[in-house]
């Protein structure tokens, strides 16, 4: 069984952007940590970033048949993009998604997440453990799909 993880924009920058709002973790780090989680699962990954809308779509369509399960932190194009909810909607793919912070208590236009209208649901607000708890969660489903 094999995972997409997804990152959007400007998560490329994690460990020095915002620290005080995204931690000290890099990508590199959180790519580390859900390769030893997946070995556990039993799951293949592949972990992606881009900081295009499109390839970002493009990545999304060509996970359809290659992959069960997708993780996706779509950074601010959560908050955003149509073409990304359509884009999942288009391959059907039982997705998690996943923020670093928690958009809820963070300023109004995070509130929105057009992820979460396509999503099985949403993990915020735990940081890098997130991808974690996203693993755990698309294992659950993938085993015994609700
Ligand atoms: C984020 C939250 C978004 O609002 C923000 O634009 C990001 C990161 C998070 O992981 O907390 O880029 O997705």
């Amino acid at each position: 069984l094999s995972v997409l993880i997804l990152n959007g924009p400007n998560l490329n920058l994690l460990g020095t952007r915002q620290p005080e709002v995204y931690g000290t973790t890099t990508l590199a780090d959180i790519e580390r940590d859900c390769r030893s989680k997946a070995e556990t699962l039993g799951f293949e990954i592949e972990f992606r970033q881009s900081n295009g809308e499109g390839a970002l779509i493009d990545l999304i369509h060509a996970a359809r048949g290659r992959h069960a399960g997708l993780i996706l932190n779509a950074g601010a194009y959560t908050h955003t993009s149509i073409a990304l909810m359509d884009a999942i909607s288009s391959v059907e793919l039982p997705t998690v998604e996943v923020h670093l912070s928690n958009i809820h208590r963070r300023e109004p236009f995070r509130h929105q997440s057009y992820i979460s209208k396509v999503a099985l649901g949403q993990i915020c607000g735990f940081g890098a453990f997130g991808y974690q708890m996203a693993l755990d969660a698309l294992a659950h489903h993938l085993r015994r799909p609700a």
